[in-house]
């Protein structure tokens, strides 16, 4: 079905209770459902939103769009957990209401101030003439839960020499003075981040740009940034779009990525840096957001999916999910990714094996599955190349391996399932230089999310197999190799 402009920006009183109950109804028939990540109620899920620790709760909201699987008029939806694991569905958090948001309540941040969650976030309105404009915005939640919209947007005005692609505040202090890093697109369609200044939340100075040595290059829009210190380095994150493939690089339509450096000069406002970096070497994750908890951890989610790209869910009305939270830390100018140590609250049943495998697929009888957390660590390997197939099914199968030979870590969704977004290809890989490895990872109903090495590289995909596939099995190929296998039920 195609969505006219209208059905896109229909408010939700101007939608039934019958259309969304008819619409639930068909969500929750959906084959696909994830048992334990964040997926939206109803329609369509996109970035993380003010993902905050806040009164003894994490709080973790995604731009929404609660009629369909398409992209319109975003709300956040509000859920929230004690242990980032069990996540309670909250509700509606904002909701697009006045001539500042009125065509949407896009991507922001939330920071504590004077005992009270703050959230930034950019209304996007459009004219008559379908000509964008944004405002950065202020809405504030009390311990009690209610979300108050301010009247009057705190940056009203793009500044000059940017476009009206200028979106996304992500917002943190620095001693008493809070800082905003926004998403923006010089005139010259370039990407670039902008930084802006208040002592207040309220009164907001435009600095400047962040100085960075990606120069005018680096593709025409930069979405989501955030800036975060880990260890005295800084680490600017950031969701490019128009960076072209690039060997394994830069597969998936947009990419989002990070660069580490010294901690931001601020008088300056520059930031020097190592490389940029690809966070996930997965197909579906972008516009990702951090959090610092109250025991100091940076803690990183993503959304599960890209724009633009068609979904199988989307014939069940709704359509991607958050990743598991990934505890951030800094090694070697490089992020590494781990799931937070809570996530261990979700293991149930326990099966394990040692075994040499030799030069042909191993299935696993009591390894079965389509929920479940897996350990495999692969040790003195003679072999060509070594991994794992799940989600084995009679036609179908997702490959983990590593190729020793090529030195590549290979994901293959070829055969997955229903296929989707075939044209970005159906394989990525990333070169890894070593001897041993470790493959933790996470299966849910439809999705699945690899951390290689104690997180030096994470995988994460979509992937849409029939219930039946539920099988495990284990390879090597051209020599043996050494496995020992954990596997837990997930709860
Ligand atoms: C990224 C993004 C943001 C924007 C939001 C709208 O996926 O395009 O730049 O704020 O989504 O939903």
């Amino acid at each position: 079905m195609e969505w006219t402009k209208e059905q896109r920006y229909r408010t939700m009183d101007e939608v039934s209770e019958e259309e969304i109950q008819a619409l639930a109804k068909r969500v929750n028939q959906c084959p696909w459902r994830q048992s334990f990540h964040i997926q939206p109620v109803t329609g369509l899920l996109n970035d993380p939103n003010g993902f905050s620790y806040f009164n003894g709760e994490y709080h973790l909201f995604y731009q929404w769009f609660p009629i369909g699987p398409v992209h319109g008029l975003k709300h956040w939806y509000h859920t929230k957990s004690k242990d980032l694991v069990h996540w309670e569905d909250v509700g509606m958090g904002i909701e697009p209401s006045n001539e500042f948001d009125c065509h949407g309540a896009y991507s922001g941040s939330g920071i504590e101030h004077d005992g009270k969650l703050y959230f930034m976030y950019t209304g996007n309105t459009r004219d008559a003439d379908w000509n964008r404009h944004p405002y950065q915005c202020l809405a504030v939640m009390s311990p009690d839960g209610s979300i108050v919209k301010m009247d009057e947007p705190v940056i009203a005005d793009v500044p000059s020499g940017y476009t009206d692609h200028f979106r996304d505040p992500k917002v943190w202090k620095n001693g008493d003075i809070f800082y905003a890093v926004i998403g923006a697109q010089r005139e010259n369609e370039t990407g670039s981040v902008v930084l802006f200044q208040s002592k207040d939340l309220v009164d907001w100075k435009f600095m400047g740009e962040v100085k960075t040595g990606l120069g005018e290059e680096f593709g025409y829009m930069w979405e989501c940034p955030d800036y975060f210190e880990l260890y005295g380095q800084g680490v600017l994150l950031f969701s490019p779009q128009g960076l072209k493939a690039e060997g394994d690089h830069y597969q998936n339509i947009y990419q989002s990525g990070y660069v580490v450096g010294s901690a931001i000069d601020l008088e300056n406002i520059e930031l020097k840096h190592g490389v940029f970096h690809e966070l996930d070497r997965g197909f579906d994750f972008y516009a990702p957001q951090t959090t610092v908890d109250h025991q100091g951890r940076r803690i990183l989610v993503g959304w599960m999916g890209l724009p633009e790209l068609d979904y199988p869910t989307d014939k069940n009305g709704w359509a991607h999910c958050l990743t598991l939270p990934r505890e951030l830390t800094v090694k070697e100018g490089k992020l590494i990714q781990q799931p937070v140590d809570e996530l261990k609250l979700l293991r149930g049943e326990k099966v394990e094996t040692n075994l040499m495998v030799e030069s042909e697929t191993i299935c696993l009888d009591n390894f079965k599955g389509d929920v479940y957390e897996l350990l495999a660590e692969f040790s003195d390997s003679t072999a060509e190349e070594f991994g794992l197939e799940l989600r084995v099914g009679e036609y179908e199968k997702t490959i983990i391996k590593y190729d020793r030979v090529a030195k590549k870590l290979v994901f293959d969704r070829t055969d997955s399932g229903e296929s989707f977004a075939k044209e970005f290809g159906t394989v990525r890989k990333c070169t890894v230089e070593a001897e041993e490895f470790s493959f933790r990872i996470f299966v849910d109903v439809s999705s699945i999310e690899v951390f290689v090495n104690d997180g030096e590289e994470v995988f994460t995909g979509r992937i849409f197999p029939g219930e039946n596939s539920n099988g495990i099995r284990i390879f090597s190929r051209g020599g043996e190799t050494n496995v020992q296998v954990v596997k837990w039920d997930i709860k």
